[in-house]
């Protein structure tokens, strides 16, 4: 299966590269500043259309055209475009994300960073690999000397103080903080020792269910921002390399 998931990532890579900078289709959301373009629908149909072919019993939950329950113990978790604004806009950080869970425990993931033409591979119990070469995480015990990746919501306004504390103190505390607009890289860049933390909020299964798997294969833990463990409909992320879990949590208040 887990060929099959690479390559039909990369298919849909491809028409969003083809779509990269071209005039686009923007529709609005829910929310001031979301929004979604003719191509995360037509990379989504892609993905789509070969999951009800290869695998119809399959359950998906999918960014753009929601949830179909079905009779298997699968369901693929699918975000055609994450970083969609990033595209919309001209700047090349962008990604397909593919997740497939068994029995709710996710056993496969796939990102596609697509500009870069980087495929980033995890399979449960088997270790994370970006172009077939194996990643890890960091080994970094100091925050002070922590490179971190956050991201920002659309629906900023809801909770701006706490957030904007939080990414104040995280400023203080270590060497660089950086927001990519990208939560599936920002958990790839962790998973292969760019980054020692992600964290962010009101995030959907689609943004981290192959990067949370990613992550974990490469070494590193998740939880919330109280340490307790998640799945991919908990509503905080905290990706780290481990090491400076406790430290981090710290900055949480916890
Ligand atoms: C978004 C990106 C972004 C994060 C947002 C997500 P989308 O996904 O992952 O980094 O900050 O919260 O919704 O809308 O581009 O698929
Ligand atoms: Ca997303
Ligand atoms: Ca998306």
């Amino acid at each position: 299966m887990i060929n099959k998931i690479i390559n039909i990532a990369k298919e849909a890579g491809e028409v969003i590269r083809n779509g990269f900078g071209e005039n686009l289709q923007i529709e609005f959301k829910t929310g001031d500043n979301n929004i979604v373009t003719n191509i995360d629908k037509a990379a989504e149909k892609i993905i789509l259309d070969f999951v009800k072919t290869e695998y119809p019993n399959h359950s998906i939950i999918a960014e753009e055209s929601g949830t179909k329950h079905n009779s298997s113990d699968y369901t693929w978790v699918i975000d055609p475009l994450d970083g969609t604004t990033n595209f919309a806009h001209g700047l090349p950080i962008f990604a397909v994300s593919i997740g497939v869970q068994k029995n709710d425990k996710t056993i496969a993931g796939v990102i596609y960073d697509v500009m870069n033409n980087k495929i980033y591979v995890a399979e449960k119990g088997a270790g994370a690999f970006v172009n077939n070469e194996k990643i890890s995480v960091t080994k970094n015990k100091i925050l002070s000397e922590g490179f971190v990746v956050t991201g920002f919501p659309y629906n900023i306004k809801k909770e701006l103080n706490r957030t904007i504390n939080v990414f104040t103190t995280f400023l203080l505390k270590t060497r660089g903080v950086r927001r990519l607009g990208s939560a599936a890289l920002d958990l790839c860049y962790v998973a292969s020792g760019v980054f020692d933390a992600f964290w962010e909020r009101e995030l959907n299964p689609w943004d981290i269910c192959a990067g949370m798997l990613l992550v974990e294969e490469a070494g590193g833990r998740i939880s919330d921002f109280m340490g307790n463990p998640i799945n991919i409909f908990s509503k905080q992320i905290l990706a780290s390399n481990g090491i400076l879990h406790k430290d981090i949590l710290n900055v949480f208040g916890r």
